[in-house]
Order: structure tokens, then sequence, then C-alpha cells
């Protein structure tokens, strides 16, 4: 029988292509896994800065006409009218800026966002009836709500939600569902705080600000993404009955951003080492009674089918997806990652200082890239798009941001440790440099790239040195050859 017949594929998606994000899980790939009756996941993170420089670039694919129906067009308006430059900007120019959100929300940031991420569902969901999903970091509050609105406005059908505690974005979808003003708790530093000054603090979006009739839509399902059994019991505990739809389970060794170890062990580099405590117990999971996908070198026909015969209702994929014809990343980029890991030019570490999350961040070491020592250590430190700020209370009572990323003056003025800054490098601007989207800053040129990609990439399965491509069909081929059924399923 034909892998693309089997009787699991007909019965259910066991596929999860990962979120990516700085589009690295754009809604071409997206679209196309959800085409083959997997289910494909976008990335909202960032995506108003990946929108506004599309239309930078000329809008190589028309985001324009799918923005035209968006609700709210005053707002279209003012995005294609800022933005949009026939035929694209000039190499050399910079790509000019979003304002930096605010955690008091600005509403018109807000409404970018949200038309933005809309744009990014609604592309990925023409042309098919399968699912899509929208993945977000869940330390990016400030995010969080306008991602999710728009990505409801385009019907998408799922949320997926990793790198922090997700306890109550869950609670916020059906009230943003319902047209109902919703909030997040923000974790703010306040040492510095005037003693009037306390918490708890909020990031709010009312629809009805984004919307001046906001609809009835309905709640897209709620996929938490989690390192450990631990941390689905917890989250089990604390959200309401039916808000979650199933869990990833994500090991240490997938691409992008890892939980820390448990065991706080690092090397002599410094960077982090994991152990048996790191490997989720897949029978305490699977006692909550909900569908689970296992995440973080599950990428091959033998792990699938390992999934599946542990109880798991499949795997969650990135990195395969990441270097396909259909991924985020430049043709020539992913040519030159594939070409590299065939020949045993790439490599992958687990750094523990370079993301300003704080958490460990997968690095493909290649040349060229701020990956190496001495090419981070010539750039110059620079924050002009803050995703990955945190919130503090200043001396004067406001609420502000900052990030070990950004200048260490400016992080030590703010009231950040000085020690905090050393080695991390701005994820904000490298990932946008990964799409083919750098930003050319007044002090040390084009911005480059740090790629990320899970462990199992070295001993990469698809395309060679000579044929450096392959899609997200052969992905999904390659997965689904010779695996028959769940032994559940067979007994
Ligand atoms: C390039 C890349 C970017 C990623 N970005 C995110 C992200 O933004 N959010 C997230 O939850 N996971 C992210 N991941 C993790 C994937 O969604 C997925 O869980 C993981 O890649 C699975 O393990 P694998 O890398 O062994 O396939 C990323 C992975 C890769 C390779």
């Amino acid at each position: 029988m034909d892998s693309s017949d089997s009787l699991l594929r007909a019965n259910a998606p066991n596929i999860i292509q990962g979120g990516m994000g700085v589009s690295v899980s754009s809604w071409r790939l997206a679209r196309r896994v959800a085409q083959l009756g997997e289910i494909g996941v976008i990335s909202g993170t960032a995506i108003d800065t990946v929108v506004v420089r599309e239309l930078q670039d000329g809008d190589p694919h028309d985001r324009r006409s799918v923005l035209r129906s968006y609700p709210d067009q005053e707002i279209v308006d003012y995005i294609i009218d800022r933005f949009y430059i026939e035929g694209g900007k000039a190499d050399d120019e910079p790509y000019r800026l979003l304002p930096i959100h605010r955690y008091k929300p600005k509403v018109r940031s807000q409404r970018i966002l949200s038309a933005a991420t809309f744009s990014e569902v609604l592309l990925a969901k023409q042309g098919h009836d399968g699912v899509i999903g929208m993945n977000l970091l869940g330390k990016l509050k400030r995010y969080t709500l306008a991602c999710c609105y728009g990505a409801m406005l385009a019907d998408v059908d799922a949320v997926f939600i990793g790198a922090g505690i997700p306890t109550e974005e869950a609670q916020q979808l059906p009230k943003l569902a319902a047209g109902e003003s919703a909030r997040l708790r923000l974790d703010v530093d306040t040492a510095q705080a005037p003693d009037d000054v306390d918490g708890p603090f909020y990031y709010e979006l009312d629809p009805a600000d984004i919307l001046s009739n906001p609809p009835q839509l309905d709640a897209p399902e709620f996929y938490p993404i989690v390192s450990s059994d631990l941390l689905a019991r917890i989250l089990d505990k604390k959200i309401p009955d039916g808000l979650i739809h199933g869990w990833i389970i994500e090991g240490p060794i997938a691409g992008g951003h890892n939980a820390p170890p448990r065991n706080k062990n690092t090397d002599e580099d410094g960077h982090p080492v994991y152990d048996e405590r790191d490997i989720a117990n897949l029978d305490q999971v699977a006692a909550l009674g909900y569908p689970f996908y296992l995440a973080g070198g599950w990428g091959t026909p033998e792990k699938l089918q390992e999934a599946l015969d542990r109880g798991a209702a499949g795997v969650q994929v990135g990195s395969l997806f990441s270097l396909t014809e259909e991924s985020g990343y430049p043709t020539d980029y992913t040519r030159r990652l594939i070409r590299a890991l065939h020949s045993g030019k790439a490599a992958i570490r687990t750094d523990g200082r370079t993301s300003p999350t704080g958490f460990p961040f997968k690095v493909v070491e290649l040349d060229g890239t701020l990956a190496v020592p001495e090419i981070y250590e010539e750039r110059t430190r620079i924050c002009d798009l803050g995703y990955l700020r945190t919130p503090y209370v200043d001396a004067k009572g406001r609420l502000q941001g900052r990030c070990p990323g950004e200048p260490v003056d400016d992080y030590v003025r703010k009231g950040g440790d000085a020690a905090d800054t050393e080695g991390r490098s701005c994820l904000c601007n490298a990932l946008t440099a990964n799409i083919g989207q750098a930003q050319i800053q007044k002090k040390s040129g084009k911005e480059l790239s740090l790629f990320t990609g899970g462990d199992a990439l070295v001993d990469l399965p698809l395309g060679s040195v000579d044929e450096p491509h392959y899609t997200a069909k052969d992905v999904i081929d390659y997965l689904y050859a010779g695996v028959a059924q769940p032994a559940a399923a067979a007994s």
C-alpha cells in the first residue's frame, strides 16, 4: 500500500507541523501541511513586523488582498498606506518600524497585530478544509490577546502555546470569542517602583477597541506545549474543565527554545545538560485523558510508530519542516543549511545564554551567522523590535520594558543586572533576518541570522549535498513510510 493511503492517515492526522517563529512556519507551509491532511500551524510571533516588512518588500504574495477581507478596513488602509512600497524598498534601505508594543496597551498596535494575524491565518486556511493552528510563545503576553483575536476572526482551529505556563490564556479565548474584554496577568519587576505603585498588573484587550461591533466567534481548541507530566498535571488542575483539548509534550532535543533542565546542570561552557528527569512520564500524561502529541526528536517513521504505540495521538515535528521548500526561510538559506548539515559543516548546540528569555535555545552552528562568537561580538546592540522585553516599574511608577539583549548601559539604567546581558543575542532581529527580512542598522549594517533546529537535524534524512531541497509532502511521506497503524488499534 502506498504510504499516502495508509489506514492510519485516513483516520486522523498524526502529524502536527510545529509552529516555528519568526514565520518559519509560514502560511505557505501550514497550508500545504493541512492540504495533505495533517495539522498545519502558523506562528503568531512578531507577525505584525513580518507583514509590514513584506509590504515594504513590494508584497510578493499579495497579502493586501486578504487584508481587504479584514473587518476593520480603516486599520488596513493605515497599514497599506504607511508600509506598502510598490516594487519593494531598495536593498540598502532600512525597513520602517512599527512602534514597540507598550505594556499599557496602545489600541493601534493591537489593531495592527490583529489584522496581521488575521491575514496569516486566512492565507493558511485557503484552498482546503484541513486544520490550521497558531503557535504563540507564552512569555510574550503583550501580543497574545491581539494575535488570538485576529486569528479567531479568521476562524483558526487551534492555539498552541509554549515557552511559559499558559494558565490564564485558555480562559481568555472564550471571552474573546464572546466579544468580551480579556486580560493576562503580567509578571512585573517592581524593585524600583515607588511605594504607592503596587500590582497586580494586567495586559488587557477589549474586542470593542478592535472592531466597533465584535461578532460572536468560535473559540479555538487549546493545546498547551509542556515539557513535563508535572506541568501538564498542574495545568489540568488550574484550568477549568473543557478548555484544554490536548497536550504537546516537548522534550529537550526539540528545535527552538527548550525548558531549562530540572537538575540545573551545565557543562564547562555553561550550556544546559539534561538527564532522565527531563523526560516526561507518558503514562501520567495519558492518565489525564486528553490526546497528546510528542515533540522533540520524534520526526522519524520509527519514532512516529513508537509514539502511537505509547498511546500518543501522533508527533509534532518542527526541524524537518523548517527546511522544506514551503518554509519561511528563503530558498538559498534552506539549501545552504541542508548542504551544511549533510556535509558535517553544521552542528547543534543547546545554548543557555543566547536567548533573552533565559530559556535554553538550540543554535545551529553555521559559518557566517551569529552562532560564530567573533561575528556575535561584532554586532552593535540595539533593541528596536522589543518582542522579548519584560516589564518593570520605573522609579516614576511607569510600566516599562527591558531586554537583556539590548545595549548593556540601557539595560542597567532600567534597573537590570549587567550579568544578565552576557552572551545574549537579539533574537528579534536575528530571527527576522532568517526569513529574508534583515534590518539595515546604522551602526552595524545588515542584521545577520541565527538559525535554530533540533539535535536530530544533524542526521537529516531528506535532501542531499547535490539535491539540497525537499517539500512538506516529502516529510509527511517519509514519516508515514512503514507506519501501519497504532499498536493499540491493531490489537
Ligand atoms: C526553526 C524552529 C523554530 C521554532 N519556533 C518555535 C516557536 O516559535 N514556538 C514554539 O512553541 N516552538 C517552536 N519550535 C519548536 C517546534 O514547534 C517543534 O515543537 C519542535 O521543532 C519539535 O522537535 P524537532 O525540532 O525535533 O522536530 C521551533 C522549532 C524550529 C526548528
